[in-house]
């Protein structure tokens, strides 16, 4: 005899038949990894991360430019991290990616190493456009500054062909994780996000009303690959 499924029988259409957990399994593959890591005690290491990127701006060696100009947004040089002054936030990156290599059984002889970092002042009104980073497994941010209101990064689910043809879901309730199509993360000085290179990512634009320097969205952003040991 079938067993009853327990705790929803209740929400089952009415003539539904409820199915045994031991014959009626979910499988979940090709899931997306987006990897969250908290610097401990970072105030230090953001006000030593603030004042050497906007010494990097006044140096004039980056120029403005975002990947949509019109959107504002100001990026450094893509080389950051072959300066010892950013070797406190490349420490934290390494533990994090050590973690992730460990984690997912990558090859003992390979290090995930960052390959390119720069860094992005996105004072109010700036935002970025949806982008990937090419050329590249994993891609990171650190929240140096972010005011109330500095623009979330929103990630997309890439399989963008599932919008052919979308369920409709119950409003009163909220969707499960596993259906969403994009996600928000508010940036949390101190934080850092790690996701796969290839996976879609914009930033929405920077509302905070504070006034100068205060009201940017401050971020380091990096690049990493496989490196051999
Ligand atoms: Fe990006």
């Amino acid at each position: 005899m079938l067993k009853l499924a327990q705790g929803n029988a209740s929400s089952e259409p009415a003539g539904a038949m409820a199915l045994d957990s031991e014959r009626f399994v979910r499988h979940i593959y090709f899931p997306t990894m987006v990897y969250q890591y908290d610097v401990q005690s970072c105030e230090p290491l953001n006000d030593t991360l603030l004042e050497i990127t906007y010494a990097e701006r006044e140096t004039g060696v980056a120029k403005n430019k975002s990947n949509t100009a019109e959107l504002g947004s100001w990026h450094s040089a893509t080389n950051l991290h072959k300066n010892s002054a950013y070797n406190p936030i490349l420490n934290e990156i390494d533990a994090a990616l050590s973690r992730i290599s460990a984690e997912l059984n990558y090859a003992k002889d390979q290090a995930l190493k960052v390959t390119s970092m720069w860094s992005i002042i996105n004072p109010p009104g700036n935002g970025n456009r949806a982008h990937v980073h090419p050329n590249s497994l994993w891609s990171g941010v650190y929240y140096v500054q972010a005011p109330e209101n500095a623009g979330k990064i929103e990630f997309i689910d890439p399989r963008t062909v599932i919008i052919m043809n979308q369920p409709k879901y119950e409003t009163k309730r909220k969707r499960p994780r596993e259906t969403w199509t994009k996600v928000n993360f508010k940036p949390i000085p101190g934080r850092m996000i790690i996701f796969p290179a290839w996976l879609y990512h914009g930033v929405d634009t920077n509302m905070s009303k504070e006034k100068g320097r205060a009201g940017d969205r401050v971020i380091i952003s990096f690049n990493i690959n496989q490196v051999k040991r």
